[in-house]
């Protein structure tokens, strides 16, 4: 199979909260967070984004790079649901203009669901050259007030163009998965805020990796010297540096601090600063490595973890296509980052507890400073998005 990502495309909100600020606020030692758990800053969604405006605003700059006839699929991951449902990904068709002679579905297994997606559409695009899936992972993380998980809040979404010959990342065969059912982060339908036992969670991940890792390590007779870089889910950064310690360690190689940050560290930049962006964080990680990474990649294997509570998780890995970086939107990406506005630690509580009316009636909500499209309102219990002109 030649098929792999052929673009790449990040966005999340226009605010954020520093994490020094929380951590003032809570009575916590703010190192805590930007040392222990290794964030800067939390991206927080006003009262009009949510996981599709997010997830087209990420898209919409990709439009520009293909014929919209040749997207023949839409996948859209989240764990962030609107809707028990009419996909997510059917609304962002709509305000993309996207051919109606697309396949469109929404996936969920949290954080694994854009892995998942990925690689269903670059198994179908491998056998349909020509054509090009749209894959979205896009997510809101949030945790009560107050809680352990807060500090670890954030929201982003990666698209990505799919296709056979692609011009970013070829996908390897080569796969290592683990299944298990497990209860270390969950989301009843009840809840805006997700449940978590997290040092159990950690614990989790930290498994589920090796365990990936070998069986990927078995089928392909691959050893951490045939990767550049790797990339790892980020439910926050530090989280990395124990997974790819693990890994080394599984394979008997060094884990000094140096060797760990030499593999992975191009690749936290910017969920440092969003938070975590559950199923897109894999995919944020690419993004901020394959911009800020100054060396060149191309023809370099690159490895990526993915992790989904509940527990799924996957180790892959993906060849640097020649030219790489003429596809990049590098410099977008930067701007969106450096432009965004600072919020009060008030000004984020009062965000956090508004809540979507559920009564049926008509709401236009306040109008916040947005990407390319707004959650307007609802009313009749049916959203209503709209173009920010
Ligand atoms: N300065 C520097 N580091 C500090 C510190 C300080 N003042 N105070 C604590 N730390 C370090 C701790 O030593 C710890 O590092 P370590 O894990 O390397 O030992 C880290 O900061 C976190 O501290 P800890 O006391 O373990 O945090 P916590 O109990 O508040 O919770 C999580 C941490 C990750 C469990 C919590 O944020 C969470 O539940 N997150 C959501 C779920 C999640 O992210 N799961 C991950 C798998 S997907």
């Amino acid at each position: 199979m030649n098929a792999g990502i052929d673009a790449i495309s990040f966005y999340t909100s226009r605010y954020y909260l520093d994490l020094k600020t929380l951590g003032h606020a809570r009575g916590v030692d703010p190192a805590k967070y930007t040392k222990g758990l290794g964030q800067e800053k939390m991206g927080v969604v006003p009262p009009d984004e949510d996981i599709v405006t997010l997830g087209a605003s990420a898209a919409k700059p990709l439009m520009d790079r293909t014929r919209m006839e040749d997207i023949e699929l839409l996948l859209f991951a989240t764990e962030s649901g609107i809707d028990q449902s009419k996909a997510a990904g059917l609304f962002v068709h709509g305000l993309l203009g996207l051919s109606p002679r697309c396949r469109v579905v929404e996936l969920k297994e949290a954080c694994y669901a854009g892995t998942a997606a990925l690689r269903l559409a670059a198994s179908l695009m491998a056998r349909t050259p020509g054509k090009k899936a749209l894959v979205i992972a896009s997510d809101i993380a949030r945790y009560e007030l107050g809680s352990p998980g807060e500090p670890t809040q954030g929201c982003g979404a990666v698209a990505m163009l799919v296709c056979a010959n692609p011009a970013i990342l070829a996908l390897d065969e080569e796969a290592g998965f683990h299944a298990e059912d497990v209860m270390d982060f969950w989301r009843p339908n009840y809840r805006d805020e997700a449940l978590v036992d997290g040092k159990y969670s950690t614990r989790v991940y930290l498994q589920t990796a090796v365990n990936c890792w070998t069986q990927y390590g078995e089928r392909s007779g691959r050893k951490p010297e045939d990767f550049a870089r790797f990339c790892y889910h980020l439910p926050f950064t530090q989280m990395a540096r124990k997974a790819h310690a693990q890994i080394l360690r599984a394979s008997g190689g060094p884990t000094d601090a140096e060797t760990v940050a030499r593999g992975i560290q191009e690749g936290l930049g910017y969920n440092r600063v969003t938070g975590n962006t559950y199923s897109a964080s894999l995919y944020e990680g690419l993004a901020s490595l394959l911009d800020g990474c100054e060396a060149d990649l191309a023809g370099h294997r690159l490895g990526f973890f993915s992790y989904g509570s509940g527990s799924m998780g996957e180790f892959f890995s993906g060849v640097v296509q020649p030219g790489y970086q003429q596809h990049l939107l590098t410099q977008h990406h930067r701007k969106l980052l450096e432009s965004r506005t600072e919020l009060s630690f008030q000004a984020y509580e009062d965000i956090f507890n508004l809540k979507v009316p559920t009564d049926g009636w008509d709401y236009v909500f306040a109008q916040y400073c947005t990407g390319p499209y707004r959650f307007g309102g609802v009313g009749g219990h049916k959203r209503r998005y709209e173009e920010v002109s």
